[in-house]
C-alpha cells in the first residue's frame, strides 16, 4: 500500500512541476537559454547578429554587395524580371527551344530555387509538372545538345553570402580563389575582371544558357528603360551588355534572404517561432551532430570545401554526364590540386525540403535520409579515397529522438514559407515563366 502511494506521488511530481512551469510564463524555456548560450559561443563577436539574415527590403545596406556592383532597388527590380524572362532564350540550339526557358527553369522558387528534379534542363527540355519534377527531353534534341550540367543546380537563396560560386567555387577573383590564378582558364578566365563570384559567373551564365543579350533584343523585349534606371552611370554603349545583365541578376540574387524562416524569427527574439522539438533539433545541429563545423553563419553555408564521399550525378542516370565529368572532382577539378579532389563547397540549408534531391549528385531524396547519411558516417562513393574524406564526417551515434528533432529543425525552422515575394507577377515579354514550352505552358496554367 505504502509503495503504491509513493509511486503515485512520484508519477504526479513531474506533472505538477510541469503545470507550475506553464503558469509561470515569465520563466524562460531552458531550451531557449541553452540554444542562445550555444549560438553566442559560436558567434565570432558573441552576438546573435552573426546568425541574423538582413532583410533586403528594409535593410539593403546590410546585404553584402559585390565588388563594383552596389545594390539598388532599380537593379534588383530589373534582375527580378530577367531571372524569369523566357524571352531571353533566343539563342536556343533549335527553333523549337527558342523562348522556352529561363534561369528559373533550373532554379524554381517553389523548389527552393533548385530544379525540383535531380538535374536541371533548360534548352532542349520540355514540361514542368507541378514543381519542376517532370521535365524531360524535347523531341528533336540530341542528348549532347541539351543545356544540362553534371551536378545538381545549387539554390539561389542567401547567395549574398557566397563569395565563390558553383560546387567547386571556381568563380570569383577573391576570397577562396586568391592564389588560384593558374586555374583561371576557359569560363573561369572571367575571374580576371576581379569581380566576386556571382557577378563573374553570371557573365558566363547567360552565354552557357544560350540567352541573347544585345541592345536590340533587350529593347524588343521592352527592357531598355529598366536598364537605364538601373545603370545611369554606365555610358549608353556599355549599358545593355552581359556585364550589366550579370550585375542586375546578381543584385536580385543578393536580395533573396530567407528572413521569414522560423529560425530567423527566433534569432530576432520571437522565442515562440520554433517548437520545443525544433529547438532541441537546433541544439543537436549546433552541438553533438557537429553540423555547425561546416554550415556556418546566418546562411548555414561556407566557402570551405569538404569531401563527404557522396555519389555523383551520372550514377542516378542523368543526361550528358559520366564518370569523367570534371564536376565529379569538385574543387580539385578546378584547381588541379590533388588535395582538393572530391571536395565540394558547403551549401546553404534553407528551404531544402521542396526539392527532394540532395547533395551534388542528387543521391538522397529526403532530409531524413540526409541525416541518416551523416549519422552513419560511411562514404558511399568508392572512388573517393578515405584520405580525402573530412575528419568531421564520421559516425555520430544520434538517438532516434535526436535524429527526429534534427529533421524537424531542417524542415521547419529553416523554411521560409513566403518565397513568392521574390517572384514577379509578369515579365515584360508577357511570356509564360519559368518555362514557356507548350507542355509547361499547359502545366503552369498559362494557356
Ligand atoms: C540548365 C540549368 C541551369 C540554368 C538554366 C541556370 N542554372 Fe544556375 N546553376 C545550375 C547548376 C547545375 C549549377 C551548379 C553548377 C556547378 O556547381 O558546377 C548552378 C549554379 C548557379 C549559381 C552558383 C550558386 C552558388 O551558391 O555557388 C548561380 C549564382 C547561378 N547558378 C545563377 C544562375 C543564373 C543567374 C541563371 C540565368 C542566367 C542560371 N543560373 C541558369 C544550373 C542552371
Ligand atoms: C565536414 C563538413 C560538413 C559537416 C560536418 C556537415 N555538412 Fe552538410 N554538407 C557539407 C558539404 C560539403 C555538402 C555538399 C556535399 C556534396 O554534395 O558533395 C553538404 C550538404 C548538406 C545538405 C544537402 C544540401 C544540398 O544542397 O543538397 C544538407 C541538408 C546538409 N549538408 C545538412 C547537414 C547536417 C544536418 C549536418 C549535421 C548532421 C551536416 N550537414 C554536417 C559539409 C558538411
Amino acid at each position: 500500500m505504502k509503495t503504491s502511494i509513493l509511486k503515485y506521488f512520484l508519477a504526479l511530481f513531474p506533472a505538477t512541476l510541469f503545470l507550475y512551469a506553464c503558469q509561470q510564463d515569465e520563466l524562460p524555456d531552458p531550451l531557449d537559454t541553452q540554444l542562445e548560450r550555444r549560438l553566442r559561443e559560436l558567434s565570432p563577436d558573441g552576438s546573435l547578429d552573426y546568425f541574423r539574415l538582413p532583410d533586403s527590403h528594409t535593410e539593403l545596406a546590410r546585404v553584402p554587395a559585390g565588388i563594383g556592383n552596389p545594390l539598388s532597388p532599380e537593379k534588383i527590380a530589373l534582375g527580378r524580371m530577367l531571372f524569369f524572362e523566357t524571352g531571353l532564350a533566343e539563342d536556343a540550339r533549335h527553333e523549337a527551344g527558342k523562348g522556352t526557358y529561363s534561369c528559373a527553369t533550373c532554379h524554381v522558387p517553389s523548389a527552393g530555387f533548385m530544379p525540383g528534379a535531380k538535374q536541371g534542363i533548360a534548352d532542349g527540355g520540355v514540361g514542368f509538372g507541378l514543381n519542376g519534377e517532370s521535365r524531360g527531353r524535347m523531341n528533336g534534341y540530341g542528348e549532347s545538345e541539351l543545356d544540362v550540367q553534371g551536378a545538381r543546380p545549387l539554390s539561389m537563396l542567401n547567395t549574398a553570402f557566397v563569395t565563390n560560386t558553383t560546387w567547386s567555387g571556381k568563380f570569383g577573383a577573391n576570397h577562396a580563389n586568391e592564389g588560384t590564378e593558374h586555374a583561371w582558364k576557359e569560363d573561369a578566365e572571367v575571374n580576371e575582371l576581379g569581380l566576386d563570384g556571382l557577378e563573374s559567373q553570371i557573365i558566363e551564365g547567360t552565354v552557357l544558357h544560350r540567352m541573347r543579350i544585345t541592345p536590340g533584343w533587350l529593347d524588343t523585349l521592352g527592357y531598355t528603360d529598366m536598364y537605364d534606371a538601373a545603370f545611369p552611370d554606365f555610358p549608353e554603349r556599355e549599358r545593355y551588355t552581359r556585364l550589366t545583365t550579370s550585375f542586375a541578376l546578381s543584385a536580385y540574387l543578393r536580395s533573396l534572404t530567407t528572413t521569414e524562416a522560423p529560425f530567423q524569427e527566433w534569432v530576432r527574439g520571437e522565442r515562440e517561432a520554433m517548437s520545443r522539438q525544433e529547438k532541441a533539433g537546433a541544439l543537436v545541429f549546433f552541438t553533438k551532430a557537429g553540423c555547425y563545423r561546416c554550415h556556418k553563419g546566418a546562411a548555414f553555408s561556407s566557402t570551405e570545401f569538404h569531401a563527404l564521399g557522396v555519389r555523383d550525378l551520372y550514377e542516378s542516370g542523368a543526361f550528358n554526364t559520366g564518370p569523367d565529368d570534371i564536376r565529379n572532382f569538385g574543387r580539385g577539378g578546378f584547381t588541379g590540386l590533388e588535395e582538393d579532389l572530391y571536395k565540394f563547397k558547403v551549401p546553404q540549408l534553407y528551404n531544402m525540403k521542396d526539392s527532394p534531391f540532395y547533395f551534388h549528385g542528387s543521391s538522397r531524396h529526403s532530409l531524413r535520409a540526409v541525416v541518416e547519411y551523416f549519422n552513419a558516417g560511411v562514404p558511399e562513393n568508392t572512388r573517393v579515397p578515405q584520405s580525402q574524406i573530412s575528419p568531421y564526417f564520421h559516425p555520430l551515434q544520434l538517438t532516434e529522438a535526436e535524429k527526429a528533432a534534427l529533421v524537424e529543425f531542417l524542415e521547419h525552422s529553416l523554411y521560409d514559407p513566403n518565397l513568392e515575394r521574390f517572384v514577379p507577377d509578369e515579365v515584360l515579354s508577357g511570356n509564360c515563366f519559368p518555362n514557356n514550352d507548350p507542355l509547361s505552358r499547359e502545366q503552369l496554367g498559362c494557356e
